[in-house]
């Protein structure tokens, strides 16, 4: 009897071997093809035993089945193993060096303001206050009628409002937010005191000169507690101010003023001088406008649902974008809104100086 074993060695060998030296998916692809595909060699064979005799299948099927077995087990540990150099392959060319120092800045920067903004999250967050946040299109409730506003009254007009097109079914008209402080009546209407949280976002109000833009930054603070009293504002604010100009104090004025949501109302003063051209903090015979602040009004707490008769608190508003001019020196507000990448490459600070107390401010 013939060595009918001997052609389906050779084809094993033949069929390992190209695998062997197959270097693609494929190349692997191609052999699996050519011996288990449709019209290939090892298909042939296995439907070549239907019409052996029972002897010849009992004696040619398992050798054939064996062969089918370890081709197909060589295929699939060729193709993960092409598969595996595949994706450490790609890994390696895709890999990024994060121990790189970035690139120098060439081009923009972090805005002042919104360094600025990030300083005062930073400093305040030290002394335990949360950011509470408001939209920028308010109603007439939140940013008047519940800060004590009287109805009609002509202080509405005093923040120069920009009004919305009223609403063709109710009538209303909203309000583009004239302050931050509606962000304290949705802080009080949605939490209970105690309440530590400070407001920083985008202002509106129709007014444009060299000192005012129709879109500029306030940072509102509000504090509720039981007893929270003058005291506590004045320190927060000469605190916060001091630290704001790395300044180890400073000599500060608390000036009487009004405010429809706060009573006392106050605005504070930094002692300056600016006789050499140049403005210098704690010294001089000048006083330096830096925020408005006061106790909250008892009609604020009560139409916020807030009892008067057992909390009481303080809040505080001021504008970002002059506080960054006062600290780095921007000598005019307009072109900080005019997006002029010079003015910016000028003014801007590096984004990967992520501003904190610990490692400095600026
Ligand atoms: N909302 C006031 C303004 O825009 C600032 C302020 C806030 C004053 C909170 C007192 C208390 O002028």
């Amino acid at each position: 009897m013939p060595d009918s074993s001997a052609p389906l060695a050779i084809l094993e060998l033949e069929l390992i071997n190209a695998i062997g030296s197959a270097t693609t998916v494929a190349e692997v692809q191609a052999v699996r093809v050519a011996a288990l595909g449709k019209t290939g060699t090892i298909s042939g064979l296995l439907k070549g035993m239907g019409a052996m005799s029972p002897d010849a299948r009992r004696e040619q099927g398992p050798m054939i089945n064996g062969l089918r077995d370890r081709v197909s087990a060589a295929l699939a540990s060729k193709k993960a193993e092409l598969d595996a150099a595949e994706l450490d392959a790609r890994l390696l060319s895709e890999r990024i060096d994060l121990t790189l120092p970035a690139r120098p800045r060439r081009k923009g920067g972090v805005h002042p303001t919104m360094q600025v903004m990030d300083e005062m999250i930073a400093l305040f967050a030290e002394m335990g206050f949360a950011v509470a946040e408001g939209p920028d299109i308010e109603d007439d409730f939140h940013n008047f009628t519940a800060l004590n506003f009287p109805p009609k009254h002509p202080a509405r007009e005093m923040h120069d409002t920009f009004f919305l097109k009223p609403d063709p079914e109710t009538g209303e008209r909203k309000v583009l937010r004239t302050h931050t402080s509606p962000v304290q009546v949705r802080t009080m209407l949605s939490q209970t005191p105690p309440i530590r949280i400070i407001a920083p976002g985008r202002t509106f109000r129709k007014d444009s000169d060299a000192t005012h833009t129709p879109m500029f930054h306030q940072i509102e603070g509000l504090v509720i507690g039981k007893d929270i009293h003058m005291g506590h504002l004045k320190t927060t604010l000469e605190t916060f101010v001091a630290r704001f100009f790395e300044l180890d104090g400073v000599d500060a004025r608390f000036r009487p003023h009004h405010f429809p949501f706060t009573e006392p109302s106050a605005e504070m003063d930094i002692r300056c001088d600016r006789s050499g051209g140049k403005l210098v903090l704690n010294e001089g015979d000048d006083w330096l406008e830096i925020l408005g602040c006061g106790m909250v009004h008892p009609n604020v707490l009560r139409s916020c649902g807030i009892d008067p008769d057992e909390w009481q608190g303080f809040a505080f508003g001021m504008g970002v974008d002059r506080m960054a001019m006062l600290k780095y020196g921007v000598p005019d507000l307009r072109p900080m809104f005019e997006a002029d990448i010079r003015w910016l490459a000028h003014y801007g600070f590096s984004a990967f100086a992520a501003p904190n107390p610990a490692s400095g401010l600026s």
